[in-house]
């Protein structure tokens, strides 16, 4: 990978995640006008601390695929440990933002839209770590959104997801979800290997998190 700053093709072909949008509504956020503005409230300045317990007990190598990486505390803590990572977000400011701070390994940083990926990022990771980029998108897109993580997986590779289970404010986003609605997202076509809290969250999350990590499975059989 090269550490330029790209945009993603909006003209993926046949078969990519854009097909598979059912005339989806526009998102209310205007997640650049939030960046440009300052108005970041989810960002601990840190990665998140479920991500970074795990790494100390399970490095995660390979190509990565960080979706919606805000100023890119996620990305540069996989990096600092070896992995080959992509922080891929809808801001532009956010992405600038991310790119100014000291580089840390083999991370960059691109502007794009999960729910449009380009054809070379097809099955082409070997990680996805998920960390408010679920809870940020809308609801309705959260079929989308498992599409999408699916299209960037290599057969048997890994998810991490760091899921914001019941935020505070009734109104999203941050949108919470339930372990059943993960569940009827993922099953069976990524196997749950391991489930637990965190015991350390950033500031006002506290047993708010839940995590999960998942396979890929190669093929579902029946
Ligand atoms: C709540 S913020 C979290 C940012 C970062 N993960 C963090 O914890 O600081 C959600 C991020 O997802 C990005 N985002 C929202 N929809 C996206 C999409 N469709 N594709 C890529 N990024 C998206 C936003 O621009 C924003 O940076």
């Amino acid at each position: 990978m090269n550490a330029n700053t790209n945009s993603a093709s909006p003209s993926a072909p046949a078969g990519c995640v854009s097909d598979q949008k059912s005339d989806p509504l526009p998102d209310p956020v205007d997640w650049e006008a939030r960046y440009r503005a300052g108005d970041t409230p989810w960002d601990g300045g840190a990665a998140a601390p479920a991500l970074t317990e795990f790494l100390s007990r399970h490095p995660i190598r390979g190509e990565v695929l960080v979706p919606g990486s805000g100023a890119g505390h996620d990305v540069r803590a996989l990096a600092a440990q070896g992995a080959d990572v992509l922080g891929l977000d809808l801001s532009q400011t956010a992405v600038a933002l991310a790119e100014g701070f000291p580089r840390t390994g083999g991370e960059r940083y691109v502007q794009g839209d999960l729910f449009d990926l380009p054809s070379p990022w097809h099955g082409r990771f070997d990680w996805v770590v998920e960390h408010t980029c679920f809870c940020a998108i809308p609801p309705s897109r959260r079929a989308d959104y498992f599409a999408a993580i699916s299209l960037a997986l290599k057969p048997g590779g890994h998810y991490l997801g760091i899921f914001y289970m019941n935020p505070a404010a009734p109104q999203g986003p941050p949108h919470g979800t339930t372990r059943e609605e993960i569940s009827s997202l993922f099953d069976p076509r990524f196997t749950l290997l391991e489930e637990w809290t965190p015991r350390e969250n950033l500031e006002g999350r506290e047993g708010r998190e839940l995590c999960q990590l998942r396979r890929k499975v190669d093929r579902v059989l029946g």
